[in-house]
């Protein structure tokens, strides 16, 4: 069978009429910016690219090397396309302008450029997460306002997994469609058309180490799972937790499972551990895409207004039976 490349699915979707030109060059500028940091994140050690990088984020994060290399590749790639508004990053705390020499398009990018970063110096899968926005201040300058809409408006997220394979999973709104990088060939293979998450799971994801600091409905909720079958739910569940986001999200879109980070005591404070706007909304919109579920555990997280660019929200995602019951265990406590 004639293996299709990444270039030759989004020309066919810009022939089809589903994207524009520069969508077509904003997700082929994102792939290209995947692939560097890909190569940084498996040189490891090599590249002398372990280890902190001494400074903090604005999260109040300790950087890791890799998570400013990575922030400095996706914005470089991205500024001179002509493609693009302005760019906002987990790693910088202002929204990030396009230079004045380059043109401007109508898109806005925001990424987490290294997801994962505790798993880099210990040769554990980590990935970069993208959401693409319509600039809605044309010709303006974008502020920060610009950027504050909520996930259902986005136009195309995803995310590269650097795993045991490089891979691209992505959703212009029709479907999750995954793609590998062949290395010789330096390209990004179709090889994951229409990724579903089942309706119904045997898999959980979510760090117990916080259980005494969840809120009342998930910790009834877990506690029913690990009970198995000697207790409500009749059956056994499995649990799984790489921490890194792409990395268990990329299993439930694989083969089903329920993550969550959701409210807690040690967060309350901050909203959440995870981002709305470079964690939450790309991956709620993959897994919604994918025919999952994605909540707060009060309110869908695409429906989320963000206020600021920063944003941390609980996160409760995956095979929709199992986020439905979370949401119903939220609404009756
Ligand atoms: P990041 O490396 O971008 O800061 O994100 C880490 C996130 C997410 O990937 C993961 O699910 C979660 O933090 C892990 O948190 P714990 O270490 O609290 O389990
Ligand atoms: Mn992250
Ligand atoms: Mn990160």
């Amino acid at each position: 069978m004639a293996r299709v490349t990444l270039t030759q699915y989004l020309i066919g979707q810009q022939h089809a009429g589903r994207i524009n030109p520069d969508l077509r060059l904003l997700i082929e500028v994102v792939a290209r910016a995947v692939k560097a940091i890909g190569v940084n994140v498996s040189k490891g050690a090599l590249a002398g690219i372990l280890g902190d990088a001494g400074s903090d984020n604005v999260q109040g994060e300790a950087q890791k090397k890799l998570d400013v290399i990575a922030n400095e590749i996706l914005l470089q790639a991205n500024e001179w396309g002509g493609h693009l508004a302005a760019m906002a990053s987990e790693e910088v705390e202002e929204v990030h302008q396009i230079p004045f020499d380059y043109p401007r398009g109508g898109y806005l990018l925001l990424f987490d450029p290294l997801d994962g970063s505790s798993n880099i110096d210990v040769n554990i899968s980590v990935g970069t997460i993208f959401s693409v926005l319509q600039n809605p201040t044309d010709g303006a300058d974008p502020s920060e306002n610009s950027f504050l809409q909520p996930g259902r408006d986005q136009v195309a997220a995803g995310y590269a997994l650097y795993g045991p394979s490089t891979m691209l999973v992505l959703t212009l709104g029709r479907g999750v469609h995954g793609f590998t990088l062949d290395r010789e060939m330096g390209s990004f293979v179709y090889t994951h058309p229409f990724m579903t998450v089942p309706d119904d799971t045997h898999e959980f994801a979510i760090n117990t180490s916080n259980e005494r600091h969840w809120e009342p409905p998930v910790q009834r909720y877990v506690r029913e799972l690990q009970q198995g079958k000697t207790g409500p739910r009749g059956r056994d569940f499995n649990m799984r937790w790489v921490a890194s986001m792409v990395a268990d999200v990329h299993r439930i879109l694989t083969r089903g499972g329920i993550f969550m980070y959701p409210m807690d005591e040690k967060c309350r404070d901050k909203g959440g551990k995870l981002r709305l706007m470079y964690e939450a909304n790309p991956m709620a919109m993959i897994i919604e895409q994918a025919g999952g579920k994605a909540t707060t555990g009060r309110e869908r997280l695409l429906d989320v207004q963000p206020t600021k660019l920063h944003q941390r929200v609980p996160v409760i995602l995956g095979s929709a039976n199992e986020v439905e019951r979370v949401s119903r265990y939220h609404d009756e406590s």
